[in-house]
């Protein structure tokens, strides 16, 4: 179903199942958010014929995200007047704060593409421009000044495709950050830039809030 509908299908399937929310450590963005996860989860289990599916993540803000988001918005020259990469996207909660932090374009990818859809939403719904891809780009090279990852670290096999490869991205020049709560695969040698205690969904991550960092790939320690 997923693979045949259409975003206008996938887009009206997001906006039935939300509700447009402010972002906890955000407030000056809203996103289209599931305010009980477990309904939402089987509606989409069902819409798409599919059981067994990873839980929804676009239909939050995670705590890595809101972290960089925030981060974004109190540094704002990170990506004023630069092209930025929202990685693994979700709701777009990043790139929607580094369109409003005034950042030249923005572009959110992510492989899932009901997160096309999401951030599609989220973008009309907060009066900026995202330019949105559903594809997997890991080993590919990135054409942008920034890329930034929230929350990409809690699962093993992905972490293992990520960490080398924005690595590489890094080392090509281009600005990498990451917002991590402490995810079991985050990698143990980035620069820590800035931490912030992030209010979470009960339903996810059975805690009110998490201690989240905002960390740098420049492997630079100046
Ligand atoms: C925990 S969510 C984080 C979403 C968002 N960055 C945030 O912080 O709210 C992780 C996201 O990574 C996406 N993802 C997983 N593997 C990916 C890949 N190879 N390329 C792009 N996105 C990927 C998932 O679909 C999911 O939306």
């Amino acid at each position: 179903m997923l693979s045949t509908s259409s975003l206008s299908d996938r887009v009206a399937f997001v906006r039935d199942h939300t509700t447009l929310a402010p972002v906890p450590l955000v407030p000056e963005l809203r996103v289209h958010t599931a305010t009980d996860v477990t309904p939402l989860w089987r509606a989409t289990q069902a819409w798409l014929g599919t059981f067994g599916l990873d839980v929804p993540f676009w239909c939050v803000p995670w705590a890595g995200g809101q972290a960089l988001a925030r981060h974004v918005l109190d540094h704002p020259a990170l990506v004023r007047g630069l092209r930025v990469v929202d990685f693994a996207a979700g709701s777009g909660i990043v790139g929607l704060a580094c369109a409003r932090a005034g950042a030249a374009s923005v572009r959110a990818i992510d492989v899932d593409p009901l997160a096309e859809a999401a951030c599609v939403l989220n973008a009309v719904a907060n009066g900026v421009a995202l330019e949105v891809s559903c594809a997997d780009v890991v080993g590919s090279s990135v054409d942008a000044d920034v890329l930034l990852a929230g929350d990409v670290w809690y699962e093993r096999a992905s972490a293992a495709r990520f960490a080398p490869w924005l690595t590489e991205v890094a080392r090509s020049g281009v600005h990498v950050l990451t917002g991590d709560p402490g995810r079991s695969y985050v990698p143990a040698d980035l620069r820590e830039l800035a931490r912030h205690e992030v209010p979470t969904s009960r339903d996810l991550e059975s805690t009110a809030f998490r201690l989240t960092r905002v960390l740098s790939f420049d492997l630079s320690t100046s």
